[in-house]
């Protein structure tokens, strides 16, 4: 993650105009003038990168070219989408980015900061459940936010977070997925998307001093453990440009975050897969059955439950 005004190294810099130019070849005296580096290093630099893996294909007439299998993470390949300048951390594996955001929150980690994993080795998804995250199959990412206006209700950022993720896969993919309240996004009947917000409070005063939105999105996982397979399933992007769908992803929640919330949530109740359906749901123990008749200002559930008008305001629900 760079300091403002700090140079790339030239590895870094390749990867940015490749990444940005990924339809069209550039040469190696291209880069070498624009980085104001030789061509040795330019050189270098590309046989490096291909060592890590990077498809870069060159060819001695035109020059070099990111090939479209290409899907390493990188904070460049992210950050080159992006007219915000943020910070961007990228591991090969993490436990959770989420338990890792914790740690940068209270360290002084800046507003709209973002961790992502490649992998990740203890997931975590609501009411203490774990979440698949295999390697090179999905987008695992955290972001951190410090101010803005809804910050003190972590249901409205979900909600705002769960439209801003189904307006980049509409706009990158167009692809239709459905919301499923309160936090969960479906493709075809089955659950591609969680979102896990949580909260950082002062110790003592106990106000909210940031949220981090916790996003997991299957994006070409086939194969998932047993008791996943009914319920989970992936968007089927096999080529998807994983660097361009975080940051598109980014682009998204941070301009919904300053939009009218009315407008979002009623952007929101379109995409809902629950509004009209009958439901099954637990309150303090005790199961309940009923219609979902609408979902209100605060983003809680109304359902009418043996004639009884019923509000929710967090938990898990079935659709029957
Ligand atoms: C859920 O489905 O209950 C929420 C799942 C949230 C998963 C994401 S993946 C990135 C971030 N880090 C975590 O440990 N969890 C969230």
């Amino acid at each position: 993650c760079l300091k403002r005004g700090e140079r790339m190294s030239v590895k870094n810099e390749i990867i940015s105009l490749l990444e940005k130019n990924r339809d069209t070849p550039i040469s190696g005296q291209v880069i070498a003038d624009s980085l104001n580096v030789t061509r040795a290093a330019v050189w270098k630099a590309i046989k490096v990168l291909k060592e890590e893996g990077y498809n870069i294909d060159g060819t001695p007439n035109k020059g070099y070219i990111l090939l479209g299998n290409n899907d390493i993470l990188s904070s460049q390949g992210i950050a080159c989408y992006l007219d915000e300048d943020i910070d961007i951390y990228t591991y090969k594996c993490l436990d959770s980015t989420n338990t890792q955001m914790k740690k940068l929150a209270v360290d002084g980690g800046k507003d709209h900061s973002v961790i992502i994993a490649e992998q990740q080795s203890a997931g975590r998804g609501r009411f203490g459940r774990s979440f698949y995250s295999p390697a090179k199959k999905g987008i695992y990412m955290s972001v951190l936010l410090k101010s803005c206006k809804n910050i003190h209700d972590a249901t409205i950022i979900t909600i705002q977070s769960a439209v801003a993720i189904n307006r980049a896969i509409k706009r990158l993919y167009n692809l239709k997925t459905d919301i499923k309240w309160v936090n969960d996004l479906y493709y075809q009947g089955k659950k591609i998307c969680g979102i896990l917000t949580e909260v950082i409070s002062d110790f003592e005063s106990e106000m909210i001093e940031a949220i981090i939105i916790g996003i997991g999105i299957n994006v070409s996982t086939s194969e998932f453990p047993s008791e996943l397979q009914n319920r989970a399933t992936s968007l089927g992007l096999n080529n998807a440009n994983r660097n361009q769908f975080i940051a598109e992803i980014l682009r998204q929640l941070f301009s919904i975050i300053d939009e009218d919330f009315e407008l979002v949530l009623a952007e929101y109740k379109r995409l809902s897969c629950v509004l009209d359906k009958e439901i099954e749901f637990n309150v303090k123990g005790q199961k309940y059955k009923g219609i979902v008749k609408d979902i209100n200002d605060f983003g809680n559930l109304v359902v009418e439950s043996d004639g009884k008008e019923m509000i929710l305001n967090s938990g898990e629900i079935s659709i029957i």
